[in-house]
């Protein structure tokens, strides 16, 4: 049945990029927008969570690979209730259903009170798992489970990580260790030693030891370390694809350190048969194929209910405070996500 809905919304408007992460945070306005009618094959969403993930931030900055007409709602996912559909046989079949939802197209994102969902790329939530887990159920989940199939798929004897205390890191160590995967996390924290040592992370390195390319070169070769999954980009992809051995594949999918990929011998790439590749979640699920897709994630699902895969929530917060939450997640990126709860009314508790 579908949901009586209001003309308009409240969102989180960008109205210009800035490469000044702080600026284009704290540009941000709230601003109202006409709630958005489904087409068919479309579904509205009321958006009840949904995170800032380090994409949005570089969309913000305007350095993300896909981009938005200006001014426009950022927000790459979310999860919610299906409020109306505007046809077709899955689209109905979702109203009144609690989904996850998201993309990466030039429309308005999920930093809203309303979202426009293709139905088909919606996930229909299941008994046990919450609107907040949910909310961050589609990017980091399928990223881990996508990568991990390139090293299931390539047969590797041990694969590395680097930012291994990002959610991501964390979905992969927990993969690694139920697929009996030796993974060497790479952090630039003792905390984030700690941290991971606390999740039953075996192998770890923090990038600022002093002995940091020695030991790393070491275990690589112990361990036979032939892939590296590589979110911070710059000096780091160099030094990895450096200190691997021949044949080592270093997939970059994401650039948490704003620079280019740098530093990396031509001597390897020519005479050791070693590659750098890029991976983006966008076109691993269209690899998949509908049904390779719903595969993927309901076993994301699965991982969720049992435990295995949870995502770390530092705050919650309105759109009112969304500024503020967005520059501590910015901050504090390992303590969690911040979520932003369209419908949380101004003065009620942070969380
Ligand atoms: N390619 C794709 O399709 C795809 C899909 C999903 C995610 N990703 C990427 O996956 C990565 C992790 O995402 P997430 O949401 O899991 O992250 P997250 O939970 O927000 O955590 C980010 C982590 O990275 C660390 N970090 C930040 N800047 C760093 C730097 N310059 N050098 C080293 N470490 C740094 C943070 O540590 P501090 O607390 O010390 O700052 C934190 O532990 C991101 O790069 C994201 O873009 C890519």
């Amino acid at each position: 049945m579908q949901q009586t809905v209001p003309e308009t919304m409240s969102t989180l408007i960008l109205n210009r990029h800035d490469t000044d992460l702080r600026q284009a945070i704290r540009g941000l306005s709230r601003g109202q927008r006409p709630v958005p009618r489904p087409r068919h094959g479309q579904v509205l969403v009321r958006i009840e969570a949904a995170p800032c993930n380090p994409s949005d931030l570089l969309f913000l900055q305007g350095l993300y690979g896909v981009d938005k007409t200006l001014p426009a709602v950022p927000g790459w996912e979310g999860a919610g209730t299906v409020v109306a559909a505007g046809g077709g046989w899955l689209a109905r079949r979702l109203v009144g259903k609690r989904v996850a939802c998201g993309g990466q197209t030039d429309t308005d994102g999920t930093w809203a009170e309303y979202y426009l969902a293709e139905a088909r790329a919606c996930v229909p939530l299941q008994r046990g798992i919450d609107l907040e887990q949910g909310a961050s159920l589609i990017i980091n989940p399928l990223t881990a489970l996508g990568l991990f199939d390139l090293a299931r798929k390539a047969r590797v004897p041990a694969v590395l990580q680097t930012a291994g205390a990002s959610q991501v890191g964390r979905m992969l160590v927990r993969l690694a260790a139920d697929a009996g995967l030796p993974l060497l996390s790479i952090v630039r924290r003792d905390e984030q030693v700690e941290l991971l040592r606390s999740m039953g992370a075996e192998h770890l390195l923090n990038s600022e030891s002093e002995r940091f390319e020695e030991q790393l070169r070491r275990i690589c070769a112990e361990l036979r370390i032939t892939m590296a999954f590589e979110a911070v980009a710059g000096e780091m992809t160099g030094r990895l694809f450096n200190a691997m051995p021949a044949g080592a594949r270093v997939v970059v999918y994401g650039a948490l350190s704003e620079s280019p990929c740098a530093a990396i011998d031509p001597i390897g790439l020519i005479f050791r048969g070693k590659r750098v590749e890029g991976f983006y979640l966008g076109d691993w699920i269209r690899e998949q194929g509908l049904l390779g897709a719903l595969r993927a994630s309901s076993k994301v699902q699965k991982l969720i209910r049992s435990g295995a895969f949870s995502t770390a929530i530092q705050r919650r917060v309105g759109l009112e405070d969304a500024v503020e939450g967005l520059l501590q997640y910015h901050e504090h990126m390992t303590d969690g996500k911040v979520l932003i709860l369209p419908g949380k009314k101004p003065g009620t508790p942070a969380g």
